[in-house]
């Protein structure tokens, strides 16, 4: 089987795939132009597939009928078209819970950079502007005891809510499909409406899977409802907010402070109007960007192609109705 690879991932993974006797074609450049990815598509029966640059679409399959099917290098899967997906019986891996830790560590991060405005004084060092000692300037805010809100309370999400929890004794409060029976049970979590989580939440830190119909969720009607102490984080996907609305509720002080490692587009514009402000951290989308989650989503990926070449189901399924609607 012909497994196409369109990056270099840990070797942990590639070896995997080798030692199974599948074929690996890893492209020897790795900015590929949407043709050049085509081409490598049509020739291959599977894909292990780094980032979310070209989509898995209706003209996607049209295009490409060798692939039988796709392993993500990663958890969420917004790019893939999965109803396509299912009526073409395309398995689409992808790889939960080992990231859950590292992705979640840097919304706590920026929850803390943002509370005590450290990339912005950081700046100031680097710039040479470290400044008289100013008992007014740039203050922070503490975290202890505050409420955080969390948007999507998943793996990710009960990561981020527990660190928060213990470190800081943070009330938590979610938003959520389903209740969540775990968070409230360990960690007293309340399960709250969609309005009572923008207007209770001092933190408010998104977790949810993007789909199409919460796109620009967090406007400008949004941000008017949250506290003006309030700060935003997103670690899930950029498409989550409107980044003009953001930028407005920013300088009106509407809310607070913002911390992002997704933005909308990515990679965000350099001249973004967000990057001049002093309460907002950006990092460059770098949730599972660990030794330890980059090699276990290898791992995972790798499994999933291996599982599939043998005749067996993916263990790790982004779409398991393409075996209950097919069996
Ligand atoms: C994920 O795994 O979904 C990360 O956001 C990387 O895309």
């Amino acid at each position: 089987m012909k497994v196409f690879v369109n990056k270099r991932i840990p070797e942990a993974g590639l070896d995997m795939l080798k030692e199974a006797g599948l074929e690996v074609f890893i492209p020897e450049h790795e900015n590929l132009s949407h043709e050049e990815w085509l081409i490598y598509c049509q020739n291959s029966d599977a894909i292990l597939s780094i980032g979310a640059e070209f989509k898995y679409d209706r003209d996607f399959f049209d295009q490409c009928t060798n692939i039988k099917t796709i392993a993500l290098y990663s958890v969420g899967f917004d790019h893939v078209d999965i109803k396509e997906a299912n009526s073409r019986n395309i398995p689409v891996g992808n790889t939960p819970d080992v990231l859950s830790k590292a992705t979640s560590d840097i919304a706590f991060l920026l929850m803390q950079s943002v509370a005590r405005r450290a990339s912005y004084n950081f700046q100031k060092v680097k710039d040479g502007n470290w400044g008289d000692f100013d008992p007014l300037h740039a203050l922070g805010q503490e975290l202890y005891g505050k409420t955080l809100g969390i948007l999507g309370l998943g793996r990710i999400g009960f990561e981020m809510a527990e660190k928060s929890h213990k470190a800081f004794d943070m009330k938590i409060i979610y938003h959520n499909r389903n209740r969540n029976e775990e968070a409230e049970k360990k960690l007293n979590a309340t399960y709250v409406s969609f309005e009572e989580l923008i207007e209770q939440s001092d933190v408010l830190s998104i977790h949810a899977n993007f789909t199409p119909e919460q796109k620009d969720l967090f406007n400008k009607s949004v941000f008017a409802k949250m506290k003006s102490n309030a700060i935003f984080i997103n670690t899930a996907r950029g498409g989550f907010q409107n980044e003009k609305d953001l930028y407005e509720a920013l300088v009106s002080k509407q809310i607070w402070g913002a911390g992002l490692d997704v933005t909308n587009p990515e990679p965000m514009f350099k001249e973004s109007p967000l990057l001049e402000l002093s309460s907002v951290c950006v990092l460059p989308h770098i949730g599972s960007a660990t030794i330890e989650a980059r090699t276990g989503m290898a791992k995972m990926a790798a499994e999933n192609i291996i599982a599939f070449s043998k005749g067996e189901k993916i263990p790790y399924c982004a779409n398991p109705e393409v075996y209950s609607e097919n069996s």
